[in-house]
């Protein structure tokens, strides 16, 4: 086991650009920088005002003079399990009843407790494989590992196959990390899952949201015409080429729903170029089905409000 401080230094760029594409890791490594350099407070504008007054302070200053910061925290501690049927009539029918694990959105070190709470409720669920939809860190800048040591702890949890792909909060430095404990990030990269002789592609793309190293196209190639291929992509606002490439099934995350909502689940912040609709829960667009995790942790502040954290099992069918 690599321990978390030793993580980058592990890190073989040259095998990273072979995987992801040489361009798409240089323009990660180049956006990394650029973080790095407003944590510092060499940023300008609104990045100079937020590293004087962090935002996620005020919203937990607020949450506590008004009365709500417990109650929020209990909330983003009461991880739901949730059940959701997705139809693929093209896919295999060995995969008939098959139970796919998603966590998304953990960012571990924003309240340690969450893991915790986490890796007792995946006690209580019966699944195949598990994927992740990213975000596994909260302070972007900062350092990662917190993070890293959590995720140590929380994937050895995970059963079965165990896929994941990287969201706008990771730096690339983690994969060998994750790697090492036991989960095979992919990095615009397919697996396949076999069962009965039959396959099922999981395939994945780096962030599309704020690192835009997404290659879709890329992720799908290994894929023979006319097999299931599956979608890990940290955001959904790449929906519309999932489609276009004949991807099944999309899992996403990013949105944590809205994370603090108005009664009834209305986001009152919308983080993704998404119709509202893809904001959470599952939707459908063409002959792509798709599902928008609420998140199992939270980003910022630890709280939540009209909209629970969850983990969730897609149960996949060939027919309703
Ligand atoms: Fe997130």
């Amino acid at each position: 086991m690599i321990h978390p401080s030793e993580a980058a230094g592990y890190t073989d760029y040259q095998h990273l650009a072979t995987r992801m594409g040489h361009d798409l890791l240089e323009r990660r490594i180049l956006k990394q920088a650029g973080l790095w350099a407003r944590e510092v407070h060499q940023g300008r504008g609104l990045f100079k005002l937020e590293g004087l007054v962090p935002m996620d302070d005020v919203i937990l200053f607020l949450l506590k003079i008004a009365g709500l910061a417990e109650t929020g925290r209990k909330n983003f501690l009461d991880v739901r399990i949730l059940e959701n049927a997705v139809f693929l009539p093209a896919m295999p029918a060995a995969f008939e009843g098959f139970r796919l694990l998603q966590l998304s959105d953990l960012h571990c070190d924003l309240d340690p407790a969450l893991i915790d709470v986490v890796i007792q409720r995946l006690q209580e669920v019966t699944y195949d494989a598990a994927v992740l939809t990213g975000d596994y860190h909260n302070e972007i800048g900062g350092a990662h590992d917190r993070s890293l040591e959590l995720m140590g702890r929380l994937v050895p949890h995970l059963k079965g196959p165990r896929l994941a792909v990287l969201g706008n909060h990771d730096f690339i430095e983690k994969v060998v990390f994750l790697e090492a404990a036991g989960l095979k990030v992919l990095l615009n990269e397919a697996e396949s899952i076999e069962r009965n002789g039959a396959r099922l592609w999981i395939c994945g793309v780096d962030d599309p949201h704020f690192f835009g190293t997404h290659d879709l196209a890329k992720a799908r190639s290994p894929v023979p015409p006319g097999e299931t291929a599956i979608l890990l992509c940290h955001s959904p606002e790449t929906f519309r080429q999932a489609a276009e490439l004949g991807y099944a099934l999309m899992l996403s995350g990013h949105t944590h729903g809205g994370q603090i909502c108005f009664p009834g689940g209305f986001a009152l912040v919308k983080n993704a170029p998404v119709p509202r609709r893809l904001l959470a829960g599952s939707w459908q667009v063409g002959g792509l089905a798709g599902y928008t995790s609420r998140g199992t942790g939270a980003c910022g502040v630890p709280a939540r409000f009209f909209c629970p954290p969850e983990i969730t099992v897609h149960i996949l069918k060939r027919s309703p």
